[in-house]
């Protein structure tokens, strides 16, 4: 993400990010004991914000939290944010952790309150240019955890192996578990093979991607033939495309893997036929109510 913009929201009250604080004692700064969300806002209207909504309180759920908002209050929540940071296209992040106690215990006490927080920062797509060439990506083993379907804010696995990529130069880290793909280190990862759209199936070791939601849907709309079933790693690097699709990046195409080129080398036409309806449809909402 980008630096952040001004204000924030932190427990009940919009305020400059520099003044926010939170408790050393936070579970969600001890533990990582906390879910989060990220979600593209489009001319001041947030994308997608049920799909958010409803995943974020499946998070607190499967971590046993119940979701501190409503739907409701979170929209409100969401409109004041982007409305006090200017509107436009942003990239907003919120976040519920445990909350604070005092001191330090892996089983938690009942009934502490919630630490709440928002921000947003611009939102910073790939570029033009990005898109035509593509992006280089790298394969690793997924060495997180056995719950990846809860977007928790304990991110330590995705950080080492985001980094994996950065120090080869790359853009991400295409993860692999037990010879099948799961998913990037902060994307989900699709192939397309023969004119068909493979994505991994939904399961505890991957994100259900907001995203990817958007382009099924995109794809049925558009008559490209879609089907979600494991994708083995010779699967993954004989793939015609590999995209890959989050809320900060949209869905970019992958055009070498650990070095070699991803089918022609070239984005290819399934991902260009849908980045177009991706587009076509952010112009289509962005009169709607949300
Ligand atoms: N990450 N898988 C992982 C591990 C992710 O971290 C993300 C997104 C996705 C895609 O989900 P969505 O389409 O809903 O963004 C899949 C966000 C952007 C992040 O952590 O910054």
């Amino acid at each position: 993400m980008a630096e952040p913009l001004p204000i924030c929201y932190l427990n009940g009250e919009f305020l400059p990010f520099e003044a926010a604080r939170i408790s050393p004692f936070d579970r969600g700064f001890l533990f990582g004991d906390g879910a989060y969300e990220v979600m593209p806002v489009y001319g001041g209207r947030p994308f997608r914000v049920a799909a958010h909504c409803a995943r974020l309180t499946r998070s607190l759920a499967a971590i046993h939290m119940e979701d501190p908002h409503s739907a409701a209050e979170w929209r409100a929540l969401f409109a004041e944010l982007i409305e006090k940071n200017g509107g436009r296209d942003q990239c907003l992040y919120w976040q519920v952790t445990r909350g604070a106690e005092r001191g330090r215990n892996h089983a938690p006490l009942p009934k502490i309150r919630r630490t709440v927080f928002l921000f947003s920062a611009p939102l910073v797509l790939p570029t033009a240019a990005v898109r035509e060439r593509g992006i280089a990506c790298i394969s690793a083993a997924d060495t997180r955890w056995a719950r990846c379907d809860i977007k928790s804010t304990a991110l330590l696995a995705n950080v080492l192996l985001r980094e994996l990529s950065v120090a080869a130069n790359a853009a991400e880290t295409i993860l692999l578990r037990n010879g099948h793909l799961t998913e990037g280190s902060s994307s989900a990862v699709h192939i397309v093979k023969d004119g068909q759209l493979v994505s991994p199936e939904h399961s505890a070791e991957i994100l259900p991607g907001t995203t990817r939601s958007v382009v099924e849907e995109l794809a049925t709309r558009a008559g490209v033939l879609h089907r979600a079933s494991p994708v083995s790693e010779a699967e993954l690097r004989a793939a015609d495309e590999i995209w890959l699709s989050s809320a900060a990046r949209e869905i970019v195409p992958v055009t070498t893997l650990d070095g070699a080129p991803v089918g022609s080398g070239q984005p290819g036409p399934v991902w260009r036929r849908l980045y177009a309806e991706l587009q076509r449809y952010k112009r289509e909402l962005a009169e709607a109510p949300w």
